[in-house]
């Protein structure tokens, strides 16, 4: 995902009237808990939550560096920028249309990346996914233990039959992470992602729920 579904610019804007699934929860929410709160995706080393406003400090840190932003939509250039992104994430969550979690490691709570997870049609057969890892991390086995516990939740608990990626073809890593994970790559979306300025292209990568099942045996013998 490197287009980041946030936009300062626009949903800053947006009036801040509740969507009816957040001024009724029970109402709407009843077989899909995850709407209401998050799970906590416990790994051997890594830890998927909920991000909370107090995690704005440390995102702001991990995710605004010149390296991790490069290929990507630009992160909120503020702490109370961050703040606002975790508000909205929770609003969107509530609504049943995204989903996102902060990176944390054992023995620590500091949030160092995100994965996240959008609707791309309702009923979330097809989705979305993205993630951004601070890089005192990258390489380190933080990303493979994060997408397994991602991937589980996508395909296990939210439903999805379609994970779909988008790395910018220039993204070495990006497009590097996927492959590793098992991703299959579709195609080139050219000139669909405008990165100052510029309107460059994207691979296209996706994962079916049954590939994923085929996978999951060592995935789940990785975990715990
Ligand atoms: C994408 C991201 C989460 C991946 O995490 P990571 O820890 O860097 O990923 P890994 O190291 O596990 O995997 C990357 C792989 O790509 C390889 N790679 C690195 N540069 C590469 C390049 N230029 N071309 C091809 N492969 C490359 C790495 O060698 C590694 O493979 P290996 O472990 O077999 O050596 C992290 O790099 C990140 O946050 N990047 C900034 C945000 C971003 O671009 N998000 C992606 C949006 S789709």
């Amino acid at each position: 995902m490197e287009k980041m579904p946030y936009r300062s610019e626009v949903h800053d804007a947006a009036p801040r009237v509740a969507p009816r699934a957040m001024r009724e929860p029970a109402e709407t929410t009843v077989s899909t808990d995850w709407r209401i709160g998050l799970p906590v995706l416990q790994g051997k080393r890594v830890t998927l939550r909920e991000m909370r406003t107090s995690d704005a400090t440390s995102l702001f840190a991990m995710l605004t560096t010149e390296e991790v932003a490069r290929f990507i939509s630009p992160p909120p250039s503020t702490v109370e920028g961050f703040e606002r992104f975790i508000a909205w994430a929770l609003r969107q969550r509530l609504a049943g249309s995204y989903a996102c979690f902060a990176v944390t490691l054992e023995g620590t709570d500091t949030a160092i990346g995100i994965f996240q997870l959008r609707e791309l049609e309702p009923g979330f057969g097809t989705a979305e996914w993205g993630f951004a890892i601070g890089s005192p991390y990258w390489g380190t086995g933080v990303f493979q233990e994060g997408a397994e516990l991602m991937a589980t939740f996508a395909f296990d608990v939210v439903g999805v039959h379609r994970l779909e990626a988008r790395a910018a073809v220039r993204n070495g890593r990006g497009n590097g992470a996927l492959l590793k994970f098992g991703a299959v790559q579709e195609g080139v979306l050219r000139k669909s992602f405008l990165k100052n300025g510029e309107y460059i292209d994207q691979m296209r990568w996706t994962i079916l729920k049954e590939e994923w099942r085929q996978a999951k045996v060592v995935w789940s013998e990785r975990l715990h």
